[in-house]
């Protein structure tokens, strides 16, 4: 008998330095307000459905010993959780892992091993949490908790991706709220648990609302409508930007940068009167708009345009019209020839 235990123990002892040896715990954060504050934490006890109510106090990193995660595994309680990694999923949730004392010495896998518990929460307000157990039922462990109970030589890695081995979860998850005491906020009715902790609903997207229609403008480019997303302007050909912002970002809170841009219709100068000329026609001085002249009776064009219109660079086109009084060649030039033909005949003669 003595030769059996000597022989086998000192054994398993190695086995368990060895492996215990090699895992370092990752650093754990729990969310700030859950630290060091009492909670009024309620649950469905597994085994029986029986609802409870009890306090939960967590530490910095530990729920310390009588505290109310407490699973006989095999007649040992396991009562003392150390946090011992943590990872982000959004602003609200969190997924935490909490490993025990090595007390638990029996049943499958068992001599001097860690239990592991897996903790999903979700931050509801600063006063409430709620959080469920994401490791795979032990039917070892009573009541029926949801711990992670490692087969041999499979104690997680830290470097284990924590939404892996231990944290997995394939059944109906049930809530667990930690309501800080004298508070008095609710659990809302849609509060979501997806599994596993991975999975797309977990995944926060930060998306901002559709942005209504631009008068006068043009999306030249639009990457989407979620977080650091873009949708860039142009103001419309004869338009010009008044006010607000062409590149509009979707920020960190759902809202985008800026405010919509405001284009306005480009106007040209008035334009300077012009001499022995009637404005017949004029639809203003806007983009596109045109000034229509027609020379005065006994006036004709002699250069630039009676039509001009207003472009998109605020300029008219064409030239200015410039009217000159008709003169009737045909007479003019016939009586200075005769003119000149007979000065030309006096000399002549003279
Ligand atoms: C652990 O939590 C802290 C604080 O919430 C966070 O900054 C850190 O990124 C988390 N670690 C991981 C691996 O997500
Ligand atoms: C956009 O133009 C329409 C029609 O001209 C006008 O009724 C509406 O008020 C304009 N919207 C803005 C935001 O200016
Ligand atoms: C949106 O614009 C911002 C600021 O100009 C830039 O930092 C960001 O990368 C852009 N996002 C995309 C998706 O192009």
């Amino acid at each position: 008998m003595d030769f059996k235990i000597i022989f086998v123990n000192p054994m398993t002892v190695v086995i368990n330095l060895l492996l215990l040896s090699t895992v370092t715990d990752a650093i754990c954060i729990l969310p700030p307000e859950l630290r060091n504050t009492e909670w009024i934490y309620k649950y469905t006890k597994p085994d029986d459905n029986q609802p409870i109510t009890t306090t939960l106090r967590i530490q910095n990193t530990v729920l310390p010993q009588q505290s109310s995660v407490r699973f006989n595994a095999l007649g040992t309680t396991m009562d003392a959780w150390t946090c011992i990694s943590n990872l982000t999923l959004s602003d609200t949730e969190s997924v935490a892992v909490f490993k025990s004392d090595t007390s638990y010495s029996d049943g499958p896998f068992g001599g001097n091993r860690r239990l592991y518990l897996c903790m999903k929460f979700t931050k509801v307000t600063d006063n409430l949490f709620y959080f469920y157990l994401l490791s795979d039922v032990d039917n070892t462990i009573l009541p029926n908790e949801r711990v992670f109970n490692p087969p041999e030589n499979s104690i997680p890695d830290d470097s284990d991706p924590l939404c892996s081995t231990f944290c997995q979860y394939t059944s109906e998850p049930k809530i667990r709220t930690l309501q800080k005491t004298g508070t008095t906020d609710v659990v809302p009715s849609d509060a979501a648990l997806c599994t596993p902790c991975e999975s797309p609903c977990e995944e926060q997207v930060i998306a901002c609302p559709d942005l209504a229609p631009v008068n006068f403008t043009t999306i030249t480019a639009e990457t989407g409508t979620n977080y650091q997303d873009n949708i860039t302007y142009a103001c419309n050909t004869g338009y010009e930007l008044k006010s607000g912002d062409l590149i509009r970002e979707c920020l960190a809170d759902e809202s985008w940068s800026g405010s919509p841009p405001v284009c306005e219709i480009v106007a040209c100068p008035d334009l300077a009167q012009v001499n022995f000329a009637t404005i017949t026609a004029e639809t203003g001085k806007n983009y596109q708009g045109t000034i229509t002249y027609a020379c005065n009776t006994g006036y004709e064009l002699k250069s630039g345009d009676l039509t001009r219109q207003c472009q998109d660079d605020k300029a008219w086109s064409g030239i200015p019209p410039v009217c000159g009084r008709i003169i009737k060649p045909a007479k003019c030039q016939g009586r200075r020839r005769r003119r000149r033909r007979s000065v030309h005949l006096n000399t002549r003669r003279l």
